[in-house]
């Protein structure tokens, strides 16, 4: 590294600050070029860069053009998501005004921790504007990390009203309760965790043969623990589970909550912008009876992370069981503090990109986006159809995610056939998914949400599981 001073501060980029902009700007539309279609290949850290990546803590300046460079070298060498063949886990896709949105937050780097003027009434606006897309009756809300931070949230609200002042006193004398699906996402169980619920009180609920929450089950266990003296603290309504996409019935669950008097909670991390378009809205039916609802504007609306939003319809709700009076966190008047209804303090400004994703290219882009992933997961189930050897699940994808696994004859051991498929795949970087086990067996679980995915996309992750499926070397064990 060159000892180059950066002038005037040492901390700031000085007379380099154009010329570092541009590089950069040069970067991200190459970037953006690229991710318009697939590459055929994975690019992996060359040997200078794995070296590079072991170097002490410099202690002099250097070249910020060359060290931005760098920085394009290590991008370039890691899995983005945005790139269109990219169907592992749950991506997002980077939207690029989000990118952008996120350049300007971080330079003005606004704290969204207390009353930030414009700031805080945008991120109002977007919490409106949200669920007005959602059709979710709520007013209030806030952008967080992610699901599980949501979902935690949410489900502090929850306890408070179950156990009002169980925030302050603690559950010593109680014994709370939680119901979701025995395929509902871990945050629900770190959520017990971290409330003191306690992970063995999560009630896992059995599911039906769509892998929905059954509803019946419910029933039976919260009467069977509210005579053994638990206090249900909240039902959990996964609406896209991570495994499968499968959407609870939550008009069903809302009515039990009713009877019981339980907070409805709805885990749409995933899924829940599905329950903006057309074809898939009537998954969705009583969403908005329920109390709370997570969506990752940072999974399937595009915009990158982190950038999730937890909405409540009761807003004292979260006021009741987030606000407080320190001595440094002023409470004059009207003033509105986020820390009074979030769990974080510090807290950038993440509602501007999904503020700017939809002033820019509107909701209906957004819907037809979600869309073309719903018609895209069709396509998969139709053309591993027909191919013999393929399997799907028995029903059609619920919403975007799309199991599959390869059951060739002469394959004496499918599930070690299919990780290895997998793992094939992956080394191979046409297409990128990621393996899952479902009902204790091995699936490749390839899952659409990315705005850049083209329909010759799906083709191609049917073409190289044939190809590559057929030549894994655990067929002829
Ligand atoms: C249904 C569901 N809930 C919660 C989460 C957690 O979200 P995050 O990774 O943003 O914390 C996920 C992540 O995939 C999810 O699928």
């Amino acid at each position: 590294m060159t000892d180059d001073a950066l002038e005037p501060s040492g901390l700031s980029l000085g007379a380099q600050r154009d010329a570092a902009l541009e590089h950069t700007a040069q970067y991200v539309l190459r970037a953006w070029n690229e991710f318009d279609r697939a590459r055929e290949s994975e690019t992996l850290p060359s040997p200078e860069l794995v070296e590079l990546l072991k170097a002490p803590l410099p202690e002099h300046a250097s070249n910020v053009l060359a060290m931005i460079d760098h920085a394009v070298e290590v991008l370039d060498a890691s899995l983005a998501q945005s790139r269109p063949r990219y169907f592992a886990f749950i991506g997002s896709s980077g939207l690029e005004v989000g990118a952008l949105a996120d350049l300007l937050a971080h330079s003005y780097d606004i704290n969204l921790a207390v009353d930030a003027r414009a700031a805080t009434q945008l991120e109002f606006q977007a919490v409106h504007w949200l669920a007005q897309f959602l059709e979710y009756p709520a007013h209030t809300g806030a952008f967080t990390s992610g699901g599980t931070i949501s979902n935690i949230t949410a489900l502090a609200s929850a306890r408070e009203a179950a156990l009002p002042g169980a925030r302050h006193r603690g559950l010593a004398d109680v014994r709370p309760t939680l119901y979701c699906s025995s395929e509902a996402h871990y945050s629900i169980t770190r959520a017990a965790e971290v409330l003191g619920i306690g992970a063995d009180n999560v009630r896992a609920i059995e599911i039906d043969g769509d892998r929905r929450m059954r509803p019946d089950r419910l029933r039976e266990r919260l009467v069977a623990d509210v005579a053994l003296g638990h206090t249900p603290v909240a039902i959990v309504a996964t609406a896209g589970t991570t495994l499968t996409g499968a959407v609870d019935p939550i008009d069903e669950l809302a009515e039990i909550a009713k009877e019981f008097g339980v907070w409805l909670h709805v885990d749409g991390a995933y899924g829940l912008p599905a329950a903006a378009v057309g074809e898939t809205r009537d998954l969705f039916r009583g969403l908005a009876r329920a109390d709370s609802i997570t969506v990752d504007c940072h999974k399937w609306m595009f915009v990158p992370k982190a950038c999730s939003a937890v909405l409540v319809r009761d807003g004292a709700t979260l006021t009741r069981a987030f606000a407080h009076d320190e001595a440094y966190m002023p409470h004059e008047g009207e003033q509105f503090n986020a820390v009074d209804i979030t769990l974080e303090y510090s807290r950038p400004f993440r509602a501007l990109k999904l503020w700017l994703a939809f002033a820019t290219h509107g909701a209906s882009a957004l819907r037809d986006g979600v869309a073309r992933n719903c018609e895209q997961a069709r396509l998969l189930y139709h053309l591993a159809g027909e191919h013999e050897s393929l399997e799907t699940l028995a029903s059609q994808p619920q919403l975007s995610i799309v199991p599959l696994r390869v059951s060739a004859s002469g394959c004496a051991d499918p599930d070690r056939h299919n990780e290895a498929l997998c793992a094939a795949m992956q080394a191979d970087g046409r297409v990128y998914v990621s393996p899952a086990t479902i009902d204790g067996r091995t699936w490749l679980r390839p899952c659409f949400t990315n705005f850049r995915t083209r329909d010759d996309d799906v083709r191609v992750l049917v073409e190289v599981v044939m190809e590559l499926g057929s030549r894994c070397s655990t067929l002829h064990d």
